[in-house]
């Protein structure tokens, strides 16, 4: 491994290595880094320079680059690059729309849904609050939630799913009585999502954009959000076709509220709410 010469300064990220890195990440993982995103990436990288001894940016792009898609550091790479931005019941129009008008399709069901794109796991225990209510009403046989992401880092938390006390604001009082364990620790409060819920997950370390595909295909449900938006149209437009693969004949697609598909519906699939669609019988 060359780590470049020892200088007390890391320098800066040239243009040239901006282009290279970025065209890597591009191609690997569908993410899309604009020009004006060069000093963010600079400074998201500099703790993995720091970390690894690296004097140079040119020196640890080359070392990634060698690496490749599979190499551990450009693991370590993408978990700084990518934003992992969540929150429990986020978009909760969706939550409701799931809950009254789509789930009844199903009822009586075991009911399969995947979060792609999932990173720490909210939005999926989000998921398997509201089915497990529906499940205890007797309105759905069983249920399981998938989650994927390209990072791994941010799975281990979503295994563990353990999150700090503040983050429960968001999630409705019925639930939390039933669904969530306190620590006793007052100065770094915390909960844990308790282990009925855990045990009906599954976290997969899955590239939406890569190769390897994984995933089950009798989902009832994918909800992707808050991912297509780092991707190109053309890169959007392929993941969301992979993702209706996914599907069962009639199951639903649920995209964030930013991310519409306006002028580029895949075959197979019909608009019913502005950021979810229908694939067809
Ligand atoms: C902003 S979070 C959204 C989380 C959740 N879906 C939500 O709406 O709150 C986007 C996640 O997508 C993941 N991601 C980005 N590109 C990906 C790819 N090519 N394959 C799988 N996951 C990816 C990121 O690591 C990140 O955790």
């Amino acid at each position: 491994m060359n780590k470049g010469t020892i200088k007390s300064e890391y320098g800066q990220l040239s243009d040239r290595d901006f282009r290279r890195l970025s065209a890597f990440i591009y191609e690997t993982f569908g993410i899309y880094l604009p020009e004006k995103k060069h000093y963010l990436l600079q400074n998201r990288l500099l703790p993995r320079l720091q970390k690894l001894g690296f004097t140079s940016y040119s020196a640890y792009a080359d070392y990634v680059l060698q690496q490749g898609e599979h190499g551990e550091e450009t693991f370590e790479m993408i978990n700084v690059v990518s934003t992992n931005k969540t929150e429990f019941f986020r978009e909760k129009a969706h939550f409701d729309i799931l809950q009254q008008e789509l789930l009844p399709c199903f009822y009586e069901q075991k009911i399969n849904i995947w979060s792609a794109g999932c990173s720490s796991g909210e939005e999926v225990y989000s998921l398997t609050m509201l089915l497990g209510d529906e499940k205890s009403a007797g309105h759905i046989s069983d249920f399981i939630v998938y989650g994927n992401d390209i990072s791994g880092r941010i799975l281990e938390k979503a295994v563990k799913a353990v999150y700090p006390y503040q983050e429960i604001d968001s999630i409705p009082e019925k639930y939390r009585r039933k669904y969530l364990m306190r620590s006793k620790n007052r100065t770094n409060a915390t909960i844990r999502i308790v282990p009925e819920l855990r045990g009906k997950t599954k976290f997969v370390r899955e590239n939406l954009v890569g190769k390897r595909d994984t995933m089950p295909r009798d989902f009832q449900f994918v909800f992707c959000r808050n991912t297509l938006i780092y991707f190109d149209k053309e890169t959007q437009y392929k993941v969301v076709s992979r993702l209706v693969e996914h599907l069962i004949p009639g199951g639903f697609l649920i995209l964030g509220h930013a991310e519409s598909l306006v002028n580029q519906v895949p075959e197979g699939i019909k608009t019913i709410y502005p950021t979810i669609y229908q694939k067809d019988m």
